[in-house]
């Protein structure tokens, strides 16, 4: 597992204002959107391109475009449909599928409530949208099943993550080619299953509902 978490100082302030309880919603999402633009620029630095020849108004030349079949994008619901919108402003081409994963809040365990993806992920490179890299429990499932309908490689996004968490996505991963891109690692979690630092529950924060 390759994992890059981010150094930038605009990232760092920008989340340093998500952090912050006093934000409300509508400067939340926004902040999310701009956050996961500047994750996709990394997260995207291996997404396979090919030659293409072109024509400039001075010559012939050749350049590259992303190779079919085209990157896929799956925003985890419900937090990660916050992220969807920053993701496909930087690969407009990419198709998107849906996973909505629901956490127990007593075993903290995922289940699956909806699903609208590809049945055949073969050669595909999947980009998980995903705020919040607690547990990891979410994340295993997403990520297993976009491997179990074929997917060649995931790399997930995600705002803040812990160490526990990328411990088990690893573990859960062995030997698949999985990336996570981070904006912060934050310390860990607390006994609610909460992102210590972290900005409480992403849902809520950007929807403001429960
Ligand atoms: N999910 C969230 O939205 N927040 C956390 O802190 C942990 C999981």
């Amino acid at each position: 597992m390759r994992v890059h978490v981010a150094d930038h100082p605009l990232i760092t302030h920008k989340l340093t204002v998500l952090r912050d309880k006093n934000t409300a919603s509508p400067t939340f999402r926004a902040l999310t959107e701009e956050l996961v633009t500047l994750l996709a620029y990394e997260a995207t630095r291996n997404v396979r391109t090919e030659p293409v020849k072109i024509q400039t108004p001075v010559i012939e030349t050749m350049g590259v475009a992303i190779s079919h079949p085209l990157p896929l994008v799956v925003p985890i619901l419900r937090a990660g449909l916050g992220m969807l919108d920053g993701m496909v402003k930087l690969v407009p081409t990419a198709e998107v599928g849906f996973l909505g994963l629901v956490r127990d809040e007593e075993t903290l365990m995922p289940t699956t409530y909806a699903e609208r993806l590809p049945d055949d992920l073969s050669n595909r490179q999947c980009f998980v949208l995903d705020p919040m890299l607690a547990t990891g429990g979410s994340l295993v499932a997403a990520i297993n099943y976009l491997f179990d309908r074929g997917a060649q490689d995931v790399t997930a996004i995600c705002l803040l993550g812990t160490p526990e968490g990328l411990k088990a996505v690893d573990e859960a991963t062995q030997g698949r080619e999985v990336t996570i891109v981070l904006g912060a690692l934050d310390e860990g979690l607390n006994e609610r299953g909460y992102i210590v630092p972290g900005l409480g529950d992403a849902g809520d924060r950007l929807y403001g509902t429960v």
